[in-house]
C-alpha cells in the first residue's frame, strides 16, 4: 500500500508530519530524517539540492505516492529544481505559508526567518513577490535558533536576548506578519511573539502543508481507503537521539525509528 513519502534534515520535519497525520488518519506516512548530515542551514545551495535528491531516491524506493520536502532549506534551494523531474507529486514548505502570509498582512510588510541558506535563496521573498509585487518582505537569518530547540532552550534569557538581536530588522520594518521559515521556529513561538509583540501574526505552514498534501491526494484520487494508517520513520543516524526528540516535536516518543545506511 503506497503511503505518503515525508523527508527533512533531520527531526524538524515531524512538526509537518505531526499536521499530516492529524489531517491524514488513515494515510500511511514514511519519514525519512538524515540524522547523519544534519544540519542543511548551513550547507551550500548544490550539497543540499544534491542530499535532496537521494533522501527523494530513498523515498520513492518505499513506494510512495507523494513526497513532502518538510524542510525549509531543502524547500528552498532543491525544490525549484527538481520538483518537475520525478513521476510522483512533490510539496515543499515554503509555497503554502507563503499564501498564508499574503493573505494575512494589512500593512503589506512581511518578516521572514530561517536558517542562513533558506534565506540566502531568497525563495520566500521570490514567492511573496509574485504573489504580490507590493509586499515589502524584510528577511533575517536566525542560526542559533535550530541549537536551542534541539538543546530544549525554549525559554529564558539567553534566548530572549538572542532572539531580540536577530529580529531587531524585523521590529524596525513594521512587519505585521511573520513566516516561521524553519521547521524547528514554531517551538519558539512564546517568545518569538513576545519579542515581536502580540498583534504581529506568526505564520507556521504546516497546517497548510498537511491541507495542501489533502487536497493533490484528493484531486488525484490517489486517497487511502483503508482506515488506520501506518507510520515508518527512518534516519541515518543515531535513531536513539532522533526518538527522543520526537517528543518535543510531536509531543510523544517514537520507538520504531529505523537506521538505514547508504542513502
Ligand atoms: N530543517 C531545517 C529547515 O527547516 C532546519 C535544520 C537544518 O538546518 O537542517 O530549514
Amino acid at each position: 500500500m503506497s503511503s505518503i513519502g515525508i523527508f527533512d534534515s533531520g527531526v524538524g520535519g515531524l512538526t509537518v508530519a505531526k499536521e499530516i497525520i492529524l489531517q491524514l488518519p488513515n494515510e500511511n506516512i514514511v519519514y525519512f530524517g538524515d540524522t547523519a548530515r544534519v544540519p542543511y542551514g548551513i550547507k551550500s545551495r548544490q550539497t543540499v539540492i544534491r542530499f535532496s535528491i537521494e533522501n527523494i531516491l530513498f523515498l520513492l524506493k518505499q513506494d510512495v505516492k507523494l513526497i513532502c520536502v518538510a524542510c525549509n532549506t531543502a524547500s528552498s534551494f532543491a525544490l525549484p529544481v527538481i520538483k518537475n523531474h520525478f513521476r510522483a507529486p512533490i510539496i515543499g514548505v515554503i509555497t503554502p505559508g507563503v499564501r498564508e502570509a499574503v493573505y494575512a498582512t494589512q500593512n503589506k510588510r512581511i518578516g521572514v526567518i530561517g536558517t542562513k541558506g533558506t534565506i540566502k535563496s531568497r525563495t520566500y521573498e521570490t514567492e511573496i513577490k509574485q504573489l504580490d509585487p507590493k509586499v515589502k518582505v524584510t528577511a533575517a537569518a536566525c542560526p542559533l535558533f535550530v541549537p536551542f530547540v534541539e538543546e530544549g532552550w525554549l525559554k529564558g534569557e539567553v534566548v530572549m536576548s538572542v532572539a531580540r538581536t536577530y529580529l531587531k530588522p524585523l521590529c524596525a520594518a513594521g512587519v505585521d506578519t511573520v513566516i516561521l521559515g524553519c521547521t524547528h521556529y514554531p517551538l519558539l513561538k512564546p517568545v518569538i511573539q513576545e519579542v515581536l509583540g502580540k498583534n504581529v501574526i506568526l505564520i507556521d505552514s504546516a497546517k497548510q502543508v498537511a491541507f495542501e498534501v489533502k487536497k493533490i491526494l484528493s484531486s488525484e484520487d490517489m486517497l487511502n481507503r483503508g482506515k488506520g494508517g501506518r507510520h515508518k520513520y527512518y534516519v541515518s543516524d543515531n535513531p536513539e537521539w532522533f526518538s527522543s526528540l520526537a517528543q518535543r516535536f510531536m509531543g510523544r516518543k517514537l520507538t520504531n525509528v529505523k537506521k538505514v545506511d547508504n542513502v
